[in-house]
């Protein structure tokens, strides 16, 4: 089976390609480095001992994809391209909605013409609205306050009106909680340009002294110890994740949505001491005001996911913090050191 990769050069596509060829698909990888480097996808090689297509093109230029599944018999895409800075979409919104959308309409439209019944979606925990009891389950309430939630929102309903208009077509959306971690070789991680938003990468780079502290977006929130709390999972099981939702796409017509996490919440604070104790490294951090936005906490009910594709996450956090570091310490400056 011929899987197209989009956005396969990026933090979870290119893990998610590994897992791919560890379980026998033959992968086309597509990305325009707009978010990523061109090192990871020789690194996936290096990795899998495997070469495979890449083409970098962006997913906008439509006569460009249709060369692709032109040269290649595509049976399913797994589509991770997409812009994904929270911040960044609400300055730039148009950009936002143009990328992922109308990147995502490319695709559908191509899918039609050479016939490609299945698609995997990356969407988001940040589907779901703020005013929803925890756990979340995929009937919980869906809303956004930003325009990249709104572009994953839009996508699964574009996808999901594509699916059931199209005979024989499926989709399987998954909404991924907080992915951390690397790969074990150390040789693919994270790798945010500038100042990480995101606060795994954070903790990492102030642990490493390449930030002065880490600042800690709130310590009044209604929780145990203050802090926000997150379903933290290894970036290796989100990855195998998209393996199972491919074999439930070929099996299972229409568009399902499945959460991806560990059924877990990690506050802020036990995320910190968790790294400095599997790693042996202080994090130096401060707590200033809270972020706007931010949900005081989030974690998934992933029991669908356990059920009906029999998935369910396998390593520990201790694991994807100790992957974290080694993938900081094997590359001080990311790919590009
Ligand atoms: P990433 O930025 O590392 O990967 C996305 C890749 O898509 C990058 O390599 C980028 O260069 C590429 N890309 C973007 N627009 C493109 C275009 N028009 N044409 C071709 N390539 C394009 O991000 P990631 O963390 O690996 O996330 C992958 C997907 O999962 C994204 O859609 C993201 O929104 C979603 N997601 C991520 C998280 C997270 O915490 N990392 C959480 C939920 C959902
Ligand atoms: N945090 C800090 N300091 C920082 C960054 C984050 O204390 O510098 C805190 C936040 O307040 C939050 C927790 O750490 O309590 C996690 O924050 P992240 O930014 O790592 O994760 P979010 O859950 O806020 O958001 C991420 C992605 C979204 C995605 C969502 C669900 O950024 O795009 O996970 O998948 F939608």
């Amino acid at each position: 089976m011929k899987v197209l990769v989009t956005g396969g050069a990026g933090y979870i596509g290119s893990h998610t390609c590994i897992e791919l060829i560890k379980n026998g698909y033959e992968i086309v990888v597509v990305d325009n480095f707009v978010n990523s480097h061109p090192k990871a996808v020789e690194r996936v090689k290096k990795i899998t001992g495997v070469d495979f297509p890449f083409y970098d093109m962006d997913l906008l230029d439509a006569p460009a994809l249709d060369n692709v599944c032109k040269a290649h018999k595509i049976d399913c895409i797994v589509h991770f391209a997409g812009l994904k800075a929270v911040g960044e979409s609400v300055a730039k919104p148009l950009e936002y909605y143009e990328n992922n959308l109308c990147s995502t309409m490319n695709l559908l439209k191509t899918m039609a013409d050479y016939d490609i019944r299945h698609m995997v979606f990356s969407s988001s925990a940040t589907v779901y609205s703020g005013d929803n009891p925890m756990p979340l389950t995929e009937d919980s309430n869906r809303g956004c306050i930003n325009p990249y939630g709104w572009t994953k929102y839009m996508c699964e309903q574009i996808i999901s009106d594509w699916v059931a208009a199209k005979e024989n077509a499926s989709a399987v959306l998954l909404r991924y909680f907080n992915p951390i971690g690397a790969h074990e070789s150390g040789l693919i991680g994270d790798d945010p340009a500038g100042i990480p938003n995101n606060l795994l990468p954070y903790i990492t780079q102030a642990a490493a002294g390449k930030l002065p502290e880490l600042p800690v977006t709130g310590a009044d929130y209604d929780t145990p110890d203050g802090t926000g709390i997150r379903d933290y999972l290894h970036v290796t099981d989100l990855a195998a994740g998209h393996v199972a939702a491919i074999k439930f796409a070929e099996k299972n017509k229409n568009a399902h949505a499945f959460n991806l996490g560990t059924g877990k919440g990690v506050s802020v604070f036990e995320m910190i001491h968790a790294f400095e104790k599997v790693n042996g490294v202080k994090v130096p951090y401060r707590v200033v005001d809270r972020r706007p936005g931010d949900q005081p906490v989030s974690f998934a009910d992933p029991s669908k996911a356990t059920k009906l594709l029999n998935w369910q996450t396998e390593k520990s956090l201790e694991e994807a913090l100790g992957d974290m570091w080694r993938w900081q310490t094997n590359n001080p400056n990311g790919y590009t050191g």
